[in-house]
């Protein structure tokens, strides 16, 4: 029996297998508005057999989008074109589908990847004035963020609540919290990004206070039978910045509040990074964290291997194993897992007949 095909479960929700889809940024929205790419983007990623599809960064606020094309949740033009989209999905699929939660912070406001990423300043068109929790640009040259203040702290943590409401209406599987790579709650946990001298920065207990409290109202406002999880980054990569030890204590302190599970990433937070980037890069920082607690634990980053999942989910390192890059490059990769491993996937009924005559069993039928 192949680990990575044995179903889980969390509370009352079910995952048909380990394999989860990592959230991907599409940079094809307009005024936050999904349009019809993503229909075609997550109508294919749902026919894929993975157990769990993570809809991109969404943003709570439009002031924290990385760049103007980014999908947001903040009005009711936000939430219904995410209703049409999933709409459509769910009409041919039942994969599980999360949606990850973000705010840009001092990363915000830049051009997309593919026209060169760079900051747009607030006086030009689509430009923003970033906010984070200390006046620290990310990279030298850019224009400093606005630090926050308390009042803005507030607004900030509603603004997260009411994107979870509006998610919980849409009928959304479960919410992931954008800890990660360098935005506003991981920029809040870093001592290189969080110099705030009031009792949101200093110690560890500090800097974890904002992360923790957008969690714990998060998890309120989300109904108590669907998961509330987290994206992390086990480490900054740079010496004296946020690291694995930090990372396991914010887990802890997540777990205590109700975290469904902890999804262990790396990086982001500055260019001075040093990725020792290869296969499974971040998975001993998933087994660290794996080893400190009790919730589910998912890896991710450059995995790409059947074997290589396999053995990830088998040895224990992690519950979970989350592709991005790897299933955009091929779609079907759970389908290709599950012939490798003489284990089942769900196919859609119009896709049937395409199950190779050396897998009879691929396809479980009749579901
Ligand atoms: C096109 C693209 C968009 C991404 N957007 C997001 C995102 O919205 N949120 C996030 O947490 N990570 C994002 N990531 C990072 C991935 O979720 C993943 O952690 C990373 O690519 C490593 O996994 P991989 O080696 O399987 O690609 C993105 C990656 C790619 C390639």
């Amino acid at each position: 029996m192949s680990a990575l095909f044995t179903p889980y479960r969390i509370g009352t929700f079910e995952m048909a297998n380990r394999i989860v889809i990592a959230p991907m940024c599409q940079y094809s929205a307009v005024d936050g508005c999904m349009t019809d790419w993503h229909v075609i983007h997550l109508g294919n990623l749902a026919l894929s057999g993975a157990a769990l599809l993570t809809v991109e960064a969404t943003a709570v606020l439009p002031e924290g989008r990385i760049t103007y094309a980014d999908v947001g949740l903040w009005n009711d033009a936000t939430e219904a074109a995410i209703g049409r989209t999933l709409d459509t999905v769910r009409r041919w699929s039942d994969i599980r589908i999360a949606i990850q939660l973000a705010h840009a912070g001092r990363k915000a406001s830049t051009e997309v990847p593919w026209k060169g990423g760079l900051q747009i300043p607030p006086d030009r068109s689509n430009g923003r004035q970033t906010v984070a929790p200390s006046a620290i640009p990310y990279q030298e040259g850019q224009r400093s963020p606005v630090a926050l203040d308390r009042s803005s702290l507030t607004r900030l943590r509603e603004a997260f609540v009411a994107a979870t409401q509006r998610a919980a209406r849409l009928g959304i599987d479960a919410v992931q919290l954008h800890g990660a790579h360098g935005y506003l709650l991981h920029q809040f946990l870093s001592p290189l990004s969080n110099r705030r001298d009031d009792e949101y920065g200093g110690s560890l207990e500090n800097r974890m206070r904002f992360p923790l409290e957008v969690f714990e109202a998060v998890r309120a406002a989300f109904p108590p039978d669907r998961p509330v999880t987290m994206r992390v980054s086990g480490t900054d990569w740079v010496d004296g910045g946020w690291d694995i030890d930090q990372t396991i204590a914010a887990a802890q302190a997540l777990e205590a509040r109700g975290c469904s599970a902890i999804h262990v990433s790396s990086g982001g937070l500055t260019p001075s990074q040093q990725i020792p980037v290869g296969p499974s890069y971040q998975v001993p920082l998933a087994r660290a964290v794996k080893k400190a607690t009790r919730m589910p634990v998912i890896a991710v980053g450059l995995i790409t291997e059947f074997e290589q999942a396999e053995a990830i989910v088998g040895t224990g390192d992690a519950d979970f194993i989350a592709l991005a890059r790897t299933i955009l490059y091929d779609p079907r990769w759970p389908w290709h897992a599950a012939a490798h491993f003489g284990a089942h996937v769900k196919a859609p009924d119009q896709y049937l007949r395409s199950q190779p005559r050396q897998y009879p069993d691929l396809f479980d039928i009749g579901h």
